[in-house]
């Protein structure tokens, strides 16, 4: 089997390279990343290089798309702008990854015959109230809120036209908040746990109230190589493991495995159209495909958490201060 990962030097795509690296020893395996600000070469260092191929090119750069997509027999799609902030402050880069990069992608694998997982995410379906009983599950009418979730959104519906007009083979999954290793310093826990080893103090958005649905990113990485195998074509599948907490329950568990007290928190300025809660329903994936998350333990998978970033300040530091100089323009 020979899978073509795009954004696989990303976040979550990287460890999914890692995942599928040790799971499937037999598979070939092509990172095909445009290394954006967000995209780092060591985050699959140390891989063999019979088993782990790296493109550099952009998904939205057909010719290129149409070669790589030509060699491979499936096509894991991570590669996205991905932060909420950065949509706020330009938009224009969203538009052309999310949904022109995901174009040529279905394009690519449309006229080759090839198979297709779009990786998503929960924000496509705005928000919840804080009291909702409901859960997000697949029926959920999509209502994004910004323009990273309205491009995540229009590019779900791209998959989901060309699954229904062309017969593309291809899968969705929208999966909820992921903290692990590799993730790019802007996102909040890895923010958070650098500005105390820096000596500065979290900054919490509004009052806190904001609730997240935590997975582990290996979660993450089960959930998607379960559907890649299993899952039916033109289904979705919602990947989420019950972890919801509210900003203000995770920014005091980080000041307590990391011995500090509650001064070193700092209310800053609101995110605009803030979204209050996500929370999956993940009963398909768990029932149909047999899925089951397996870190579900919060306090100990950001323990390690924390114990990474304080061991591999050499990966984080280059990025720390150009990151902080775009928050302190955003006045948060
Ligand atoms: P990330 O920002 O850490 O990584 C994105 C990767 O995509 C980077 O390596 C970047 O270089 C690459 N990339 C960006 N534009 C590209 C382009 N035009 N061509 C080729 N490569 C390009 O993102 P992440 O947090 O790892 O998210 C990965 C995917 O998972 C995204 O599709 C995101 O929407 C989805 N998702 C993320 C979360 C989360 O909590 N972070 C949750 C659910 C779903
Ligand atoms: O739900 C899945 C989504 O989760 C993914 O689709 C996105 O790619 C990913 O970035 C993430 O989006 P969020 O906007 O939820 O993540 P972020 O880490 O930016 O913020 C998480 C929460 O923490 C949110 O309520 C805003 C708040 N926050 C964020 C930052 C960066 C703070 O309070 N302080 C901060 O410094």
């Amino acid at each position: 089997m020979k899978i073509l990962v795009t954004g696989g030097a990303g976040f979550i795509g990287s460890n999914f390279v890692h995942y599928v690296y040790r799971e499937r020893p037999d598979w070939h395996i092509t990172v095909y990343d445009k290394l954006t600000y967000a995209g780092n070469k060591a985050n699959i260092a140390g891989l063999d290089e019979s088993r782990v191929a790296f493109i550099q090119a952009d998904i939205a750069d057909p010719e290129a798309i149409d070669a790589a997509v030509a060699e491979t027999d499936a096509v894991i799609h991570f590669a996205a702008e991905s932060h909420n902030d950065n949509s706020l402050h330009d938009p224009s880069p969203f538009i052309h990854t999310n949904l022109i990069g995901t174009f040529q992608i279905l394009e690519a694998v449309r006229k080759h015959g090839k198979r297709l997982h779009h990786v998503s995410t929960d924000e496509v379906y705005g928000d919840l109230e804080l009291d909702d009983p409901a859960k997000f599950t697949p029926e959920t009418p999509y209502n994004p809120s910004s323009p990273y979730s309205s491009t995540k959104a229009g590019s779900d519906l791209l998959v989901r036209a060309w699954v229904r007009s062309f017969g593309v083979q291809a899968t969705i999954s929208n999966c909820s908040n992921n903290y692990g290793p590799y993730q790019h310093v802007e996102k909040v826990i890895p923010r958070q746990i650098t500005n105390l080893i820096d000596g500065q103090k979290l900054k919490l958005y509004g009052s806190g109230e904001n609730v997240r649905d935590w997975i582990h990113t290996e979660d993450h990485s089960s959930g998607v190589l379960t559907i890649l195998e299993k899952g039916r074509i033109g289904e979705t599948y919602l990947i989420g493991a019950d972890g919801e907490k509210n900003n203000l329950e995770v920014f005091k568990l980080i000041l307590k495995l990391m011995g500090k007290d509650e001064s070193w928190l700092e209310h800053v300025n609101d995110r605009p159209g803030h979204d209050l809660r996500y929370a999956i329903d993940a009963t398909k994936l768990h029932e149909e495909l047999g899925w089951t998350p397996k870190y579900t333990d919060f306090e100990t998978g950001l323990a390690d958490t924390i114990k990474w970033y304080q061991d591999n300040e050499a990966w984080w530091r280059p990025q720390k201060e150009a990151t902080e100089a775009k928050y302190k323009e955003l006045g948060r």
